[in-house]
């Protein structure tokens, strides 16, 4: 029987071999305790552990119980998003095969400026978009045109994103950059909005890649003049999403090559990034069918209610087997 260590953030220190078994309990640990059972289910003999700020119970867990594979779930590390790339860093280090992105697609994905940058080398579009690096000058640059979304330049699950993010004029943007920079401790840039429909691309794969049917987030009640876009609370808000009419659907089959011309440019983005193992890109398409990347996401939300895991089932491919097919294509890798 393979040994699995499934690895994850947690907001406090716990020690090895700690069971979280009342964490697991709550929604807040959703996805750890789904993807847990799911593995048990496959057949895996299962340890858990949970980083916060050291370390030395990951060398010590791996020293002692030596793990076939490590299922990757960590998203932060002392709670910063950006360590993220480093733990995935670590394992590779260790020479443990583990679930999901390289610590070098976790660094382009973790940066929306630098990942827009390489995928308009490869002729992939994205929105045009200026970084601002903290204690650096904030203008706006010449060549482009308003209205603006300014988004932390590393972050995710929309943290730092509210409809005070859309800037329609230089005063408006330099005060959202310095919001981010100030408040938020972070870098910005500063993207033209997209204005279209927005739709979910969940890929899997290493060489042979599948894309999953597309999801699409509807806007519903949302007022005109009230900027359509997945903020903090439109993607986390239960409450405010039912007020609003905010649904996340499948659109069925998209017209006018659509649904084939988003599959091929999310398949050569993937590759373009050097993604594995499982991905989601962001994208929107304008009134004119143009198809702009808006983020790729390496390691999005495994939970059996996030988009990817919908998108699998959609495929037939039921939440076990989806846990299972990441493991083998992890697996596979070394
Ligand atoms: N350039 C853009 N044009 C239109 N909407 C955007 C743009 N960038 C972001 N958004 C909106 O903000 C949401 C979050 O942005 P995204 O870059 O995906 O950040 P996060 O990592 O927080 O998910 C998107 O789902 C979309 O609704
Ligand atoms: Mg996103």
């Amino acid at each position: 029987m393979k040994r699995a260590l499934l690895l994850f953030d947690t907001p406090v220190f716990h020690p090895r071999g700690y069971e979280y078994k009342q964490e697991f309990r709550e929604d807040d640990w959703m996805t750890e305790d789904e993807v847990y059972r799911a593995l048990k289910q496959c057949g895996y003999e299962v340890r858990l552990l949970g980083l916060h700020d050291d370390l030395s119970v990951l060398f010590e867990e791996i020293d002692h119980t030596s793990p076939d594979f490590i299922f990757n779930l960590t998203e932060v590390f002392r709670q910063k998003t950006h360590y993220d790339k480093h733990v995935a860093a670590l394992l590779e280090m260790l020479e443990i095969p583990y679930t999901g992105a390289s610590a070098e697609c976790l660094f382009l994905c973790g940066d929306k400026g630098l990942t827009k940058k390489i995928l308009r080398f490869h002729r992939i579009q994205v929105p045009r978009f200026y970084v601002f690096y903290r204690n650096q000058r904030v203008w706006l640059p010449k060549r482009l045109r308003m209205p603006l979304i300014v988004k932390p330049l590393q972050e995710e699950a929309s943290r730092g994103i509210s409809q005070a993010s859309l800037v329609e004029d230089e005063q408006a943007l330099i005060e959202r950059v310095r919001f981010l920079h100030d408040h938020y401790h972070a870098d910005a840039i500063a993207e033209e909005y997209i204005d279209g429909r927005e739709f979910y691309v969940s890929i899997l794969g290493n060489r042979r890649l599948q894309v999953l049917p597309v999801r699409e987030m509807k806007f519903g009640q949302i007022h005109d003049d009230e900027p359509r876009i997945a903020t903090y609370k439109a993607k986390w808000d239960y409450e405010y999403r039912e007020r609003k009419g905010i649904k996340n659907v499948f659109p069925g089959k998209l017209p006018n090559g659509l649904q084939e011309r988003i599959e091929e440019t999310c398949k050569r983005a993937y590759r373009a990034l050097n993604m594995q193992c499982y991905a989601r890109f962001d994208v929107r398409v304008n009134a004119q069918g143009r198809i702009y990347v808006l983020e790729a996401n390496a390691n999005p939300c495994l939970s059996r209610y996030d988009e990817l895991a919908e998108s699998a089932v959609k495929a037939d491919i039921p939440y076990v087997k989806l846990i299972q097919r990441i493991v083998r294509m992890a697996l596979k890798r070394t």
